[in-house]
Parts: C-alpha cells; sequence; structure tokens
C-alpha cells in the first residue's frame, strides 16, 4: 500500500480534464496538481523553456512526496518527458502523445485531424507517433492558437471561442477528415462546443481516459496503489492567479477547490520554480 499522492502537472487548467477521469477511477487516490498560469500558453515557448519548467515543477512535486507524475500536457510531454525519465530515474511518468493509434482504426475516410498547440508538433513525440501509427492514414496537423487562453479565461462556449474553433475545425472537414484527435488536455473542455459544429458523424478522440487507465496499469506495475477506501485528498498548487484558477474548478470539474500560490524566484526571462 502506497499512500503518496499521484502528481499531475499542466500549464493551467487543461489537466484537470485528466484530474477529473484519475479521480473517477481511482477515487481513493490522493492527488497533487499543478498549474504552471504564470508561463502559460506552454503552446507559444520554445520547447527548451518548457522542458526547463517542466524540471522545475517536477522537483516541486517530489518535493511534496509525489510518488507517480502525470504530464497531463501534451505540449509539455512533447517537450520534456524523455529528459524527465532520464532525470528523475527512480519516478514513473506517466505522458500524452497525440492519439492517433486509436484514430487510425476509427478513421473511414483514412483521413485524421490533429488539433494541438504549435509546439506539440514541433516535437519528436509528434513525429514517431504519426510515423508508427499512420502507417496507411493522412494525418492532418492544426495548430490551434487562442483556443487554451479561451479554456483559461472560461469561455468554453462563447461566440469568439466557437469562432476560433470553426477557424480551425472547418477547413479540416472540407479536407475529408473524419476523425478529431484532442492533442492538447484543453481542448476536452471544448467537446461540447465541438459536437455541436461538426455533428454525430465525426469522432472525436478524447485521450483523458485512457491516460487514466494507464495511471492505474503504472500504480499497478510498481506496486504504487493505494489500497484503503478512503476518499483520496486533492490539493492544488499554482504559480499565480490562484484565485481565478479556483474560480474555475466548480465548472470544469464540478466542485470549487482552492488553489495555493507557491513561491517563485526570478530567473532570467522567466520565473522558475525556487
Ligand atoms: N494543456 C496543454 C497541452 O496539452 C496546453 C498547452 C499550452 O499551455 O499552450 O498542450
Amino acid at each position: 500500500m502506497d499512500s503518496r499522492p499521484i502528481a499531475l502537472f499542466d500549464s493551467g487548467v487543461g489537466g484537470l480534464s485528466i484530474l477529473r477521469e484519475i479521480a473517477r477511477l481511482l477515487p481513493w487516490e490522493d492527488t497533487l496538481y499543478f498549474a504552471d498560469k504564470v508561463n502559460c500558453p506552454y503552446g507559444e515557448l520554445s520547447l527548451p523553456e518548457v522542458r526547463g519548467l517542466s524540471q522545475g515543477i517536477t522537483r516541486f512535486l517530489l518535493s511534496k512526496e509525489a510518488k507517480v507524475i502525470v504530464v497531463a500536457c501534451n505540449t509539455a510531454s512533447a517537450a520534456a518527458l524523455q529528459r524527465l525519465r532520464t532525470s528523475f530515474p527512480k519516478t514513473p511518468f506517466i505522458g500524452m502523445v497525440p492519439a492517433i493509434k486509436p484514430a487510425a482504426t476509427l478513421t473511414h475516410s483514412r483521413r485524421v485531424g490533429v488539433l494541438a498547440t504549435p509546439a506539440t508538433f514541433q516535437g519528436e513525440l509528434f513525429a514517431d507517433v504519426v510515423s508508427r501509427f499512420a502507417t496507411d492514414v493522412e494525418v492532418v496537423a492544426q495548430a490551434c492558437p487562442g483556443l487554451v487562453e479561451k479554456v483559461e479565461e472560461g469561455d468554453l462556449c462563447g461566440s469568439e471561442t466557437a469562432a476560433l474553433l470553426d477557424r480551425y475545425v472547418t477547413p479540416l472537414l472540407q479536407e475529408g477528415v473524419d476523425t478529431l484527435v484532442l492533442g492538447c488536455t484543453h481542448y476536452t473542455f471544448l467537446i461540447p462546443l465541438l459536437r455541436d459544429m461538426v455533428g454525430e458523424g465525426i469522432n472525436i478522440v478524447d485521450p483523458s481516459p485512457a491516460i487514466a487507465r494507464q495511471t492505474k496499469h503504472v500504480l499497478t506495475q510498481f506496486d504504487m496503489l493505494k489500497t484503503d477506501a478512503l476518499p483520496g485528498k486533492r490539493e492544488f498548487y499554482a504559480s499565480g492567479d490562484a484565485l481565478a484558477l479556483s474560480r474555475t474548478t466548480s465548472y470544469l470539474i464540478g466542485k470549487e477547490e482552492t488553489f495555493i500560490e507557491v513561491q517563485w524566484q526570478q530567473d532570467g526571462k522567466r520565473l522558475l520554480l525556487s
């Protein structure tokens, strides 16, 4: 029995979509969530910048006794997952890659659209997953600048969010895409809007339930499951604007939770965890 918490991090609220699934599947596990609000959005930073931030956050989460770390952000996974595994070899990491594999089994038109941040498409992880799983499928990459900010604002269905989403999705549909992969954890919160826009005939692939299953699998493999039946405790930390983040939790994950702001140290242009 290992009662240490499962830790997750993201640039902001996106990873809450993963936390929600983990809490459903493993309700007795304690969790820590970190939102790097001061540096959000990650999608417009360089990969080395996101790598540096991910290392600092990992050190913070390990100082809080995390037993496993879920990189609940495609951009941070693209930039840092391999390096994190090398730098912290005792800690199991669960990362995100755009779900091309399930999409390739769903598509009839053999055209799959991937919605993600610009940085996610630059990482080697994306090229690798495409070459492994899209052998007889055409993958159309669509970067979606601006959408993360809308989700951070809590604007999940307003006219500006709808116009942005429409601008990214309509060209994909015109190119014959019948399956859309959500390659950014923030976009899971836009599924109702997206479904309204595309109708029932288009597959939407949301990786969050699979990431929760993978987390359970890793905990089982490392004999790290918490086996008592007490409800899990949830802790939320942020690098800034804890109040705004706390306000979003009630409608994003159905319960008002309080973020605690952590101390930061100024380091060059970016803030790094002390
Ligand atoms: N949720 C992050 C992801 O999955 C958002 C990245 C960002 O902050 O731009 O990529």
